[in-house]
């Protein structure tokens, strides 16, 4: 693929735009994995072999991913809407390209996958994949999704029992169940969801005579936020990883 087009389909801008950066001596290209320093590539229609190339682009390392599934560590105190009401939107804690990358001729950038509440904090899929969005969101497909809640009065087993015998929400006459869930510490639970219901959590919680005061989520299908991923940072999953948020924890 020629070098303007990988820049393009990544979220640099438009091809005119990618093909001036690569003219202005703007971007490097890494010869290969083990390479350590980029060389500099002036023609914009130099070919590449775009799956694991590695570029730097006005001093900023990327590497070309044919679709975006990032993780996000969502901080308290964001949106997940690209036009929020009164908090800072979480788009804006990725990297521009990410939010840039062109679909079908028109920028769409990646798109979360569900939403979490402004208060919420913890993982957070983004990706530009609509198949995968529409997969994971759907209600028959499952996937589990766990949840840390710090609760207003002390856990009681007769509230962990009501969240797993289920619990009737406002607008809907079905019982919601949780998959699971276990009292953490005295103020704490753990509760897994398969579905994802308009504030469910709170609303359960709050069904079952409990009131949330925090809530973090802690686990995708079977992968866990990773430690070493800060509140407000994000990074690329791995294929692995990619597999693990859509996979149960085996019972
Ligand atoms: N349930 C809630 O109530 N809020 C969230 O952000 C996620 C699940």
């Amino acid at each position: 693929m020629e070098l303007q087009e990988i820049l393009y389909s990544q979220g640099f801008g438009t091809r005119r735009v990618c093909a001036g950066l690569i003219q202005q001596g703007k971007v490097q290209v890494y010869a290969d994995n083990s390479a350590v320093e980029p060389v500099p590539v002036a023609d914009a229609a130099t070919e590449f072999v775009a799956d694991g190339l590695r570029f730097r682009v006005m001093g900023v390392d990327w590497a070309y991913h044919e679709k975006a599934y990032v993780l996000l560590h969502k901080p308290a105190g964001t949106e997940c809407s690209q036009k929020p009401s009164a908090w800072p939107s979480i788009y804006t804690l990725l990297p521009a390209p990410l939010r840039s990358r062109p679909q079908k001729g028109a920028v769409q950038g990646v798109q979360a996958v569900g939403r979490l509440d402004q208060d919420t904090t913890g993982m957070l899929l983004l990706t530009d994949d609509g198949t995968f969005i529409h997969r994971m969101n759907s209600p028959k497909r499952h996937v589990p999704k766990v949840y840390e809640v710090t609760l207003k009065h002390a856990v009681e087993p007769a509230l962990v029992q009501r969240l797993l015998s289920g619990v009737v929400l406002d607008d809907d006459p079905q019982p919601v169940r949780a998959a699971a869930c276990e009292a953490l510490d005295a103020q704490r639970i753990a509760l897994t969801l398969t579905e994802g219901k308009y504030h469910q959590v709170k609303r359960m919680v709050a069904a079952a005579g409990n009131r949330v005061e925090a809530l973090h989520r802690s686990q995708i299908g079977s992968m866990q936020l990773p430690p070493d991923l800060a509140p407000g940072q994000w990074r690329w999953l791995s294929p692995t990883e990619l597999q693990a948020v859509q996979t149960a924890v085996p019972a």
